[in-house]
């Protein structure tokens, strides 16, 4: 063996090394316990950590359903989460996952709502956008896969520009910042990020149609590595406004190419309810919806 590539092969095995390190320096050493970001906030014998408490099961019975709440609020950040829902028959049953900024008057917040359904129909995803007060911002997809068979990850995105929810990495809601219309964007206020599962059978399975089985109950969900990335309030009063937050970075400022494929893929194929679309509620289309995608 030559000296020459002794040096090389020594010198692969540093980058190797520096590579690894700096591999676990970027992933922050994540993924977190949920006790460390997160606090039951609704019947905690219906709350149940699982694998030392890197995750959780949710319960629905007859007696109540369950929740749960970051500690802190965030302004501006993104957070995700895997969860798995209810398999089978759930229809009646919703799991919802949002941020909010419990303010009685002015509320902010963002919605992800799983409406479950009779068995081997497809679970619809409701999301919604409050800023300053306003919501009945509702769309619906029909999900492409059965959530209820493995864990998906769901997170939502928010910085100055818009506000993205995506499933897998799958856009499936885009609320772009158009206070240039005089639409309202959420960005005074710091929201917390909640979890419950409940009943709501009144309206959520085909319109209140199709009732909770409560002979398949206890219901159960799933919810693994959380991840929660922002800028916690009280805070640095800085932070939010720091451009150098990657949540603000100019790869996620516009969905990217990819991304706009895929989020237009959903829209074409998995959309079964657009607000801006029902000339019902809304004779005159809302500001925010000529906005294009
Ligand atoms: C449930 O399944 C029906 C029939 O496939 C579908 O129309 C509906 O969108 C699904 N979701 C809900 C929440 O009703």
């Amino acid at each position: 063996m030559t000296y020459s590539s002794r040096i090389s092969r020594k010198t692969i095995v540093n980058l190797f090394l520096i590579g690894f390190v700096t591999l676990l320096f970027v992933t922050n050493a994540k993924p977190t316990t949920f006790l460390q970001d997160f606090r039951v906030t609704w019947s905690d014998s219906h709350v149940k950590q699982l694998n030392g408490g890197m995750g959780i099961q949710l319960l629905l019975d007859q007696n109540s359903g369950c929740g749960f709440a970051s500690k802190s609020k965030y302004l501006f950040g993104r957070v995700s989460m895997k969860i798995k829902l209810i398999p089978g028959d759930s229809a009646g049953t919703v799991t919802a996952f949002y941020m909010n900024s419990d303010t009685d008057n002015v509320r902010d917040e963002l919605d992800f709502e799983f409406l479950g359904n009779r068995t081997g129909q497809p679970y619809s995803v409701q999301t919604n956008v409050y800023a300053h007060g306003k919501g009945d911002r509702e769309q619906r997809v029909n999900l492409w896969f059965d959530p209820a068979a493995d864990f998906h990850v769901y997170s939502i995105l928010w910085n100055h520009h818009h506000v993205v929810f995506s499933v897998d990495e799958v856009p499936i809601r885009v609320y772009k910042n158009n206070e240039a219309k005089g639409v309202p964007f959420p960005k005074f206020q710091p929201m917390g990020v909640f979890s419950t599962l409940w009943e709501a059978d009144d309206w959520a399975t085909r319109g209140g149609l199709e009732k909770i089985d409560w002979s398949k109950a206890p219901f159960y969900a799933y919810y693994k590595d959380f991840d929660i990335e922002g800028c916690p309030s009280p805070g640095p009063s800085s932070c939010a406004s720091n451009s150098a937050n990657w949540w603000e970075g100019t790869s996620y400022q516009q969905l990217d190419a990819l991304a706009a494929r895929r989020y237009k893929w959903v829209r074409m194929n998995h959309m079964v309810y657009d607000y801006c679309t029902d000339k019902h509620r809304y004779p005159v289309t809302p500001p925010e919806c000529m906005d294009g995608i």
